[in-house]
């Protein structure tokens, strides 16, 4: 007795000292410093993909895993970590991207934001926690073949991703959700508004008022999202959860078999056997003087560099359209027309309208020093206040009936969407001026997005001046460069239009920002949303699944590389051939779960 119960002492006095040596054990800033294991999988990229790959195979405590990201650690991204930031996330934590010019926008170069930083894009996003539509699934399983990518199917993998919350202020939040489609027992954090906005019960009943695209929908996670919502988001209590906060959490990037190196830059994967076995991978931590290292997994290597980095990484290693390649001194190695092509975005116009002076919105909190103050010691003391929420408080996503389609030129029967479930356009409704700075007085903002966008790009290789594996490659997602595209957003603005005619914004609205005042012929909108566009960052697409044996595609509906190679897969957004209908982030952690179980099948793992 008394030589077990000091054996327990001693057993847990070394994992107090140990647990928090060993929490950060595995998280490496020097590749000096990895252990000398020999990997199972190399995961490139530590984002929504490589992070979910990272969690579910290391749990069999065999498998030894490598993940290298290119950015920093979040442990110290302040700005990553307070929602209501999203809009101050600092350069460091991003790849800096613009777009080449976009025709469709007067030859804008865009702002393109992807996360660089352990988490990527989760831990820069907006954190919007949308599915999709059943429709949407029910697609990519047709389109790939592959019926385990249908809705019904993909049910088991949001359940195992999420982890319903209680929103931060704790309020009842009955009749603003459907639980009966959520789950609590998943790794990643979901919750409604944890701050109430003074607008909230405006926008509710300008819903109300006006009936119709704008009709109530108590939960847009459903599988038929159309209708005016409360938006869902990725948030913990007061936290951003990243997939780096979740999935890379503290118990799990302690496990002893997974390593996690950032500041990594991958330039390649490199050919390891005979036939078109890619088992290496060559990186760097240092991109202006060296050395590339390399390094190979002796099961696979684990593609998740993003819809960016994805194809650039392929396109670097000889991967990708020969006679493209050959053309810009890249020996070809395999012949995959399809790497970097397709690239399918949703675009973003940003309408605002100015309020009544004594609204209580959240402009103030980036506006007055003091305010933000305030804010910042609550955050801190309590987790509450204006900082816990993302600046969006609610959703619209609609349709064009086919009479308004075939107005704007499709032909009869033609849908953009998935299906009759599926919405063409969202409306993003937010307590005031969504941006760092906002300008004096107090403001109403409607993001109008096109989520069922048909312009295609490419991200292809800057090699102006000779190859340099680290540049920055050239990314055209081809804004408004089909008539639906440009058309179809027209209408967009024109419902947000609408939508603050309503009788409850007459004593509020004052006036609409700049040209969006003014623009009132179909002409005149088209020209505004070509001024006025961005991106949503919902990147899909440059390295599409097919299916197998077809002739156009990266990937088998398996995620294993097409084109005879072996020994690699991609576990990411690239993987999509349709962007689904609404925001990204959910539909990838489902394509990094099924993924992770995919390979765990072919390893009996
Ligand atoms: C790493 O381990 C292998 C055997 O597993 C050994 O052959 C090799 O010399 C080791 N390398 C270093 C740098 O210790
Ligand atoms: C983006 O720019 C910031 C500085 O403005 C820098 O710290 C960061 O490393 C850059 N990101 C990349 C991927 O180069
Ligand atoms: C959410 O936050 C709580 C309290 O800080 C923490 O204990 C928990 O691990 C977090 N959950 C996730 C999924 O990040
Ligand atoms: C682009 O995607 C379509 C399917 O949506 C496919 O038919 C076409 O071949 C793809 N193009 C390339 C270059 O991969
Ligand atoms: C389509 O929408 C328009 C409003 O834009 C409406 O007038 C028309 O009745 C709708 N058609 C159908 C078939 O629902």
């Amino acid at each position: 007795m008394k030589f077990q119960s000091l054996a327990a002492h001693i057993s847990l006095v070394l994992s107090l000292l140990s647990l928090p040596l060993a929490a950060s054990a595995a998280l490496y800033k020097n590749a000096a410093d990895l252990p000398n294991v020999s990997y199972d999988f190399i995961v490139v990229g530590g984002g929504v993909g490589g992070s979910v790959l990272a969690n579910r195979l290391t749990e069999n405590p065999s498998t030894n895993v490598l993940v290298l990201e290119g950015g920093p650690s979040n442990e110290d991204a302040f700005e990553t970590k307070v929602p209501f930031f999203v809009t101050r996330i600092p350069a460091q934590y991003t790849w800096n991207y613009t777009t080449t010019p976009q025709v469709g926008m007067h030859n804008a170069e865009v702002p393109f934001a992807r996360g660089f930083v352990l988490g990527g894009s989760s831990s820069i996003n907006g954190m919007f926690y949308t599915r999709g539509s059943s429709d949407d699934f029910d697609r990519y399983a047709e389109v790939t073949g592959d019926s385990g990518w249908s809705w019904n199917n993909v049910q088991t993998y949001f359940a195992k991703n999420e982890k319903w919350t209680p929103p931060a202020d704790g309020h009842d939040t009955t009749g603003q959700y459907d639980p009966s489609v959520h789950s609590t027992t998943g790794i990643n954090s979901y919750s409604l508004s944890g701050h109430h906005q003074a607008l909230d019960p405006l926008v509710f009943q300008a819903g109300q008022e006006l009936g119709g695209i704008f009709d109530f929908k108590l939960d847009y996670n459903d599988g038929t999202p159309l209708g005016l919502g409360w938006l869902q988001a990725a948030i913990n209590g007061s936290h951003r959860s990243s997939a780096a906060t979740s999935y890379l959490g503290p118990q799990f990037i302690s496990r002893p078999n997974l390593h996690v190196l950032v500041n990594a830059r991958v330039s390649r994967i490199l050919q390891t056997g005979a036939g078109s076995t890619f088992q290496g991978v060559e990186y760097t931590q240092d991109i202006n003087n060296g050395p590339l290292r390399s390094v190979s997994a002796t099961k696979e290597v684990l593609l998740a560099a993003g819809v960016i980095g994805t194809p650039q990484i392929l396109l670097n290693s000889g991967i990708g359209d020969s006679s493209y390649l050959s053309s810009v001194g890249i020996p070809p190695l395999v012949n995959l027309p399809s790497v970097g092509r397709n690239l399918t975005d949703q675009p973003t116009t940003g309408c605002l309208w100015n309020v009544r002076a004594d609204a209580d919105t959240f402009d103030p909190v980036f506006q007055e020093q003091n305010v933000l103050d305030d804010a910042m010691d609550e955050w801190n003391e309590d987790g509450t206040g204006p900082l816990v929420v993302t600046p969006i408080g609610e959703v619209v996503f609609f349709r064009l009936n086919e009479t308004e389609r075939t107005n704007l030129g499709l032909p009869a029967g033609v849908d953009t969407a998935a299906g009759p479930n599926t919405p063409h356009l969202e409306l993003a409704i937010g307590n005031g001026f969504v941006s760092p700075a906002p300008p004096p007085g107090r403001w109403l903002t409607i993001s109008t997005n096109l989520v069922s966008a048909t312009s295609r790009g490419s991200v292809t290789l800057d090699t102006t001046g000779g190859f340099n594996a680290f540049r920055a490659p050239l990314i055209d997602p081809a804004f408004y460069t089909t008539d639906w595209d440009i058309k179809a957003m027209r209408e967009a603005v024109k419902a947000a239009k609408r939508f603050v005619s309503a009788p409850v914004f007459q004593n509020y609205v004052v006036e609409a920002l700049g040209t969006l005042a003014t623009a009132e012929t179909d002409e005149e909108i088209e020209e505004y949303v070509r001024s006025n566009s961005g991106t949503t960052a919902h990147p899909v697409g440059t390295a599409s699944m097919s299916p197998k044996g077809a002739q156009w595609g990266v990937v088998d509906p398996d995620l294993k590389m097409k084109g005879g190679i072996k020994g690699v897969r991609i576990v990411d957004a690239s993987v999509f051939p349709y962007n689904p209908s609404m925001h990204t982030m959910a539909p990838t952690y489902v394509i990094a779960e099924r993924g992770a179980d995919l390979i765990k099948g072919t390893w009996n793992l």
